[in-house]
């Protein structure tokens, strides 16, 4: 084995050991809205299930030598966001999001995703996807770097309402084939569902 230090890695070294490691990792598209009422959207990896109950999630943005990305200032200002799932129908306008725009500039206008309100929060979601929360912002915390210059927030959002493609809803359950998630490996590498089995919990 070869073990390594991550105080002696740079911070891309650390980034390419773990985005090479946890694999694979599901996308969350995410829109926000500014307080001028520009849709901001784009996909954020470091995304995951927090609690049940009450159902919550977390996404992990990074800073850009310390200033906020668009998704993270917008969620903070607004205290919203909605989360989209990627699957294969939707990734290619997905990847389109992650676009770097200046703050007045919608990557909706890249893609073809149709905008459609919401019912709880004022931020519009995404038609396009088979499935989306509406979010609150439960909590946000700045993480890493310095305590004066944190390298990421962590957004803690709890659902306040859940929109399912009748198509891939059976009797309360997803239908994960349905669904065709697309989750994101290391770089520019990306995996559909593979080989499915099942474990018998001991
Ligand atoms: C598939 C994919 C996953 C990504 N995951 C993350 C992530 O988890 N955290 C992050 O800060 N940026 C992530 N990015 C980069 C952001 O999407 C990118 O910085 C985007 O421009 C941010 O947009 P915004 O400034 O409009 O919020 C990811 C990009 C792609 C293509």
């Amino acid at each position: 084995m070869i073990s390594v230090n991550p105080e002696n890695l740079s911070e891309r070294e650390n980034y390419k050991f773990l985005t090479g490691s946890i694999i694979p990792r599901p996308i969350a598209l995410i829109t926000t809205q500014s307080q001028s009422g520009i849709v901001n959207a784009a996909p954020f990896s470091f995304f995951n299930i927090v609690s049940s109950n009450p159902p919550m999630l977390s996404v992990s943005v990074q800073r850009k030598k310390g200033v906020h990305k668009d998704t993270a200032r917008n969620a903070l200002e607004s205290g919203e966001f909605v989360v989209h799932i990627t699957d294969e129908d939707i990734v290619d306008d997905v990847n389109q999001t992650a676009a770097e725009l200046p703050p007045g500039e919608s990557e909706l206008f890249l893609t073809k995703f149709t905008a459609i309100a919401s019912e709880k929060v004022a931020v519009p979601g995404l038609q396009e996807a088979k499935v989306r929360f509406e979010c609150k912002l439960e909590h946000a915390i700045p993480l890493a770097g310095s305590k004066d210059n944190p390298g990421c927030d962590l957004l803690i959002g709890r659902i306040v309402c859940y929109h399912i493609d009748e198509g891939i809803y059976h009797e309360g359950r997803i239908d994960q084939f349905g669904l065709k998630p697309v989750a994101r490996l290391a770089g520019q590498t990306y995996t559909k569902l593979g080989e499915l089995f099942d474990l018998k919990r001991p």
